[in-house]
């Protein structure tokens, strides 16, 4: 049996492939609700002869869509893409979003921008009225990343949030490290007032290669309720 949250993010999953035809070219998220969506097409690509062509956004994913069958492609061959589906870790009321809990979130962005559309698919918990309360994942550069944590301190200081602890991300006893082969720092900010000026802002100090704050970059999200329900929010 599924526990309510699997449920959840399953039903806003599989209402999502539905957005899905044969011949686009779609990139896949990562996470455990964008599993079950690529679980989903798996499913479609066996049963109904759909044809797409799909780019990943981390090795995970990758080797998922594999296994279930989907014709994963790398961006570049790709060129573009009509639709992008992925899992968040926070939304607000403007489909404004915190991604990155899964520290894909380099990946994500640039799939997620090089793509028509983005589709969100979410369990109901996400739905926030300020971002924040997620911890804010920010990808930097090994070298030096010390200093640049320094840095991105001092910059919060100016700027419209609560909290101003970071983190490194850690993996057991080691730094987790990324696809891209970076480090994650967690910023927590518990509630961001200006969550377009932190993403400008984060992006300017040295040693940042992208943030986890998706502004202006989702186009709907589908919700998900424990019950089976589906809301779509666009
Ligand atoms: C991965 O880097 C994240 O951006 C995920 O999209 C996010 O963490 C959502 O994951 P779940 O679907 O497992 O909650």
């Amino acid at each position: 049996e599924m526990s309510p949250i699997d449920k959840a993010k399953f039903v806003a999953a599989k209402r999502a492939s539905d957005l899905v035809e044969t011949g686009m070219r779609i990139g896949l998220g990562t996470g455990s609700t964008a599993a079950w969506l690529v679980r989903c097409l798996g499913e479609r690509v066996r049963d109904q002869g759909l044809r797409i062509r799909a780019v990943a956004t981390s090795t995970r994913t990758a080797a998922l869509a594999r296994e279930v069958g989907i014709d994963v492609i790398a961006l570049d061959e790709a060129g573009w893409l009509d639709l992008t589906i992925d899992g968040a870790d926070e939304f607000d009321g403007d489909l404004n979003l915190i991604k990155g809990g899964g520290g894909a979130l380099l990946q994500e962005k640039i799939v997620a921008t090089a793509s028509d559309r983005m589709v969100v698919i979410a369990d109901a918990g996400k739905e926030v009225e300020k971002l924040g309360a997620f911890p804010l994942p920010v990808e930097v550069i090994p070298f030096g990343w010390k200093a640049t944590q320094k840095m991105i301190e001092e910059m919060l200081v100016s700027m419209d949030v609560l909290g101003r602890k970071t983190s490194l991300r850690m993996d057991q006893d080691a730094p987790f490290v990324t696809d891209e082969g970076n480090r994650i720092l967690d910023l927590h900010l518990n509630r961001i007032g200006n969550a377009r000026q932190l993403a400008l802002a984060l992006n300017q100090v040295p040693g940042v290669v992208e943030n986890g704050l998706f502004i202006d970059i989702c186009d709907a999200v589908v919700i998900g309720h424990g019950d089976g329900r589906v809301d779509l929010r666009d």
